[in-house]
């Protein structure tokens, strides 16, 4: 550790000498292969793209066009090339008797799996010929809805080897969720599971998937994986066993030959306006920066054993568990419990079990662990952690002290990755072995990634070192989205419109003298609960479906654990008396439209909401509001009914 010079955030906290000295890139290959990668892309990426196995090589590396209105993004546009074959087949020459996943359920006394290349390779086969056996064809689109079971990466490798496309949607959101998502996307099947055991208790997933189904087409099928045998309903004709399937089907299944450009996937995420959009990653640079940010920013060896806590129903589940990780070969550690079941050392208890190497998990749940103390950390081995992760919202620095005292014992760096959905895989990280943390920030770009800082008003580009703005991306990565599923318009608008010529992350952001970068959170209608985003849109448009809302707004405050909560302002419709009893059948309300994470955490009834005289509601208010932060309201004087904030303020719910 070294104090540091004039910077605000003085102290950095460079890797350790062994680390480095087995580290994949030093600070000197990082600079060097930066500056070529922003400076020649087409050979940097030319090269790097060498990475997967192409089935027809690719003659052209970049074809990206940023302009609004004709935004295009290509990557290896003329190589084709199969995922699946390139996650598990071509293992099999080298590795095919070591563990690719290693699958740890729920409950510790249940023995965990540890499935091989080769067992992986014949599961995914017999997976894909029964998908086939359903109708299911190269771009089809397959509903993914599983619990964190080997089924759901089975099921996802079992699409890319046929050229089908996955759309997975996570467990915890609710039957309307996963219609609208199987509409949305035409898909032809949906895969669910019977039951999903989480922390214990157990989700009536195929349930869920029944109510969901009565609002698709007749023609959708539901596989059923038969996880716990738990009770379902059985609908003849519609309903299919898969496990049984599976051991009828064939252990071969010849991968198809796809496009770089076709799609791999599609995963629903929640903007600032309207319903989730249907992100659209394709297959060939979304593996290739996968796989590279998996085994760089990782530094991860053959051997190693990796451990990401997600859920493969966001996308650093599907970066991180699944893709990054197999097509490198690695060993991955898949977790279907919770960290605080059966009690707050379960996570440390797994990496001790399973000898874990890398550990990369969300800031929530170091937060969530930290409130029981150290004893849980201290009774498990941890020597076998070399490097730790965090991902999903800024780590504040005492969780950041925390995960790096008692988890890495001062031996670990801590790489803080700021990514999102749209881009794949990571856009700022330190290089562990290049790039000295600094708690709290995300440092710097990984290669080829061109962040800017723009003043957010006037859209100008900060030259200066030090800014503070809105975060946008110049130039195109491989991992970058390519489209919304059904709707380029709108891609093209969340993305490309405000700021002309750049991606728009929609964070903002500070860079300090040293050019390191601080994201300080959302700057749009996005709020980031426990690292999940919710779209404050989507929790109001549930809030007024209930017959008794009249109008309903909603924002983010900040929550100890889960970053920030959900607080919500209802007005009721005339008449209707604010109770506690409809407090709670509004929370289960919302739990039943989108699923438990939306659950609101704090409901103000509101006898008015504060608007100006056209009529827009004053989010800012509202938020100083929920911020507990009255005091800086700033100007009322604009709004068409001032009193209403009055009333606001002396009834707030954040107390705190
Ligand atoms: C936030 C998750 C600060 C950010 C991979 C982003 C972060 C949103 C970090 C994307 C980080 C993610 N530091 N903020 N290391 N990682 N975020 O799509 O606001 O679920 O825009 O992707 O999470 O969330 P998403």
């Amino acid at each position: 550790m070294t104090a540091q010079g004039p910077t605000d955030q003085a102290r950095t906290y460079p890797a350790p000498d062994t680390f480095k000295a087995r580290a994949l890139v030093d600070a000197q290959t990082y600079e060097k292969m930066y500056a070529a990668s922003v400076g020649d892309p087409d050979a940097f990426w030319g090269e790097h793209g060498k990475r997967l196995e192409w089935i027809k090589p690719y003659t052209k590396v970049k074809n990206v066009n940023f302009t609004f209105g004709e935004v295009s993004i290509k990557w290896f546009e003329d190589g084709t090339l199969n995922v699946a074959a390139n996650c598990v087949d071509r293992h099999l020459a080298t590795r095919a008797e070591q563990t690719a996943i290693i699958w740890e359920p729920d409950d510790p006394k249940t023995p965990a799996r540890h499935i091989t290349y080769r067992e992986l390779h014949e599961q995914v086969c017999r997976m894909a010929n029964v998908l086939k056996s359903q109708g299911v064809t190269k771009g089809d689109r397959v509903v993914i809805y599983l619990p964190m079971i080997p089924e759901a990466a089975f099921a996802m490798l079992a699409c890319a080897r046929i050229g089908a496309i996955h759309s997975i949607v996570f467990a915890g959101f609710s039957a309307d969720a996963l219609a609208d998502r199987v509409n949305d996307s035409a898909a032809k099947v949906v895969i669910t599971a019977d039951e999903a055991p989480r922390g214990g208790r157990r989700t009536a997933l195929k349930s869920n998937a029944d109510a969901a189904l009565l609002r698709c087409s007749d023609k959708v099928r539901c596989l059923v994986v038969k996880h716990t045998g738990g009770q379902t309903t059985w609908v003849q004709g519609r309903d299919v066993d898969v496990l049984e399937m599976m051991s009828h089907a064939s252990p071969d299944c010849p991968p198809e030959e796809v496009g770089a450009e076709d799609p791999l996937f599609v995963l629903y995420t929640s903007g600032s306006t309207g319903k989730p959009k249907g992100v659209v990653h394709t297959s060939g640079g979304y593996l290739v920066y996968a796989a590279m940010t998996h085994e760089l920013v990782f530094d991860y060896h053959p051997g190693d054993v990796f451990w990401c806590t997600a859920d493969v129903g966001w996308v650093t589940g599907h970066s991180y568990i699944v893709y990054g990780p197999l097509a490198n070969g690695a060993t991955t550690v898949m977790f279907e419990g919770v960290p605080t079941w059966p009690d707050a050392g379960r996570f440390w208890e797994v990496c001790a079990k399973h000898k874990v190497n890398q550990f990369y998990t969300a800031p929530t749940a170091i937060r969530a662990l930290m409130a029981f103390g150290t004893e849980p950390v201290e009774k498990h081995d941890l020597s076998s952690l070399r490097l730790l992760g965090s991902v999903g919202e800024p780590i504040n620095p005492e969780a950041w002290n925390w995960y790096n005292t008692h988890v890495g014992k001062g031996n670990c760096p801590i790489v803080d990755t700021w990514w999102q959905t749209e881009t794949g895989g990571h856009l700022i990280t330190p290089l562990p072995g290049a790039i000295p943390a600094k708690p709290g920030s995300a440092t710097r770009p990984f290669f080829g990634v061109k962040p800017v800082v723009l003043e957010a008003e006037s859209g100008k580009l900060i030259e200066d070192t030090a800014a503070e703005g809105v975060l946008c991306i110049a130039d195109s990565w491989p991992g970058q989205m390519r489209t919304v599923w059904g709707d380029h318009e709108r891609f093209q608008e969340t993305y490309f419109q405000q700021y002309k010529g750049y991606y728009f992350s929609g964070d903002g952001c500070r860079r300090d003298a040293d050019g390191y970068y601080w994201i300080t959170g959302r700057v749009d209608d996005v709020i980031n609960v426990s690292g999940h985003r919710m779209g404050t849109a989507e929790v109001e448009s549930a809030l007024v479906a209930h017959d008794k809302v009249a109008e309903a707004a909603v924002v983010g405050y900040p929550h100890d654990v889960k970053g920030q909560g959900i607080y919500a302002y209802v007005t009721l419709m005339h008449g209707v008396e604010p109770t506690e009893e409809l407090r709670k059948e509004l929370e289960v309300w919302v739990r039943r439209e989108i699923g438990p994470i939306a659950k609101p955490d704090l409901i103000q009834w509101a006898p008015g909401l504060p608007k100006t005289r056209s009529g827009k509601i004053m989010r800012r208010i509202l938020r100083k509001i929920a911020e507990n932060d009255a005091a800086s309201l700033g100007d009322t004087s604009t709004l068409a009914d001032p009193g209403v904030v009055d009333d606001l303020v002396e009834n707030r719910m954040n107390k705190g």
